[in-house]
């Protein structure tokens, strides 16, 4: 369970990383945006965050709900706000309020996750 539970965080870093490493790579475009790093670390952060949260309530350990409650919503408008942003970039529609939503909210939760 440790094991699974190391790789699972393991994932969760590298997902956070590449959220916010490409919001920062292209924090001043105003189009053009590359939104797959956006997107699958947005999929990979819920998915390894569930399952961090699962393990650590099989193996009985105290977590605060409320706190991952809130990361999760805020995981969710990350998810959302990059499949929307990829739907909208396929119109040829507007990308930018959206993509530095999804990066800032991601923020966020580096900072829920740290602070509280
Ligand atoms: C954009 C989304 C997310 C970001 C940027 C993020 C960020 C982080 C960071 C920086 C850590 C390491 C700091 C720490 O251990 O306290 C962490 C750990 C963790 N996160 Fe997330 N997280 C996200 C989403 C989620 C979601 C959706 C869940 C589950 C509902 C979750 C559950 C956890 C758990 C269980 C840990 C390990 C806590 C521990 O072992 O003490 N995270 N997250």
């Amino acid at each position: 369970m440790e094991f699974l539970y190391s790789i699972l965080f393991a994932g969760h870093m590298l997902g956070l990383a590449a959220i916010i490493g490409s919001f920062f790579v292209q924090l001043r475009r105003k189009s053009d945006f590359v939104l797959s790093p956006t997107l699958y670390g947005a999929i990979v952060q819920v998915v390894t965050g569930v399952g961090l949260v699962g393990i650590a309530e099989a193996t009985d350990h105290d977590l605060d709900m409320v706190k991952f409650s809130v990361k999760l919503g805020i995981a969710v408008i990350v998810l959302a706000a990059a499949i929307v942003a990829v739907v909208q970039q396929r119109k040829g529609g507007k990308v930018q309020p959206l993509f530095h939503a999804a990066g800032g909210l991601a923020i966020v939760n580096v900072l829920v996750a740290v602070f509280w």
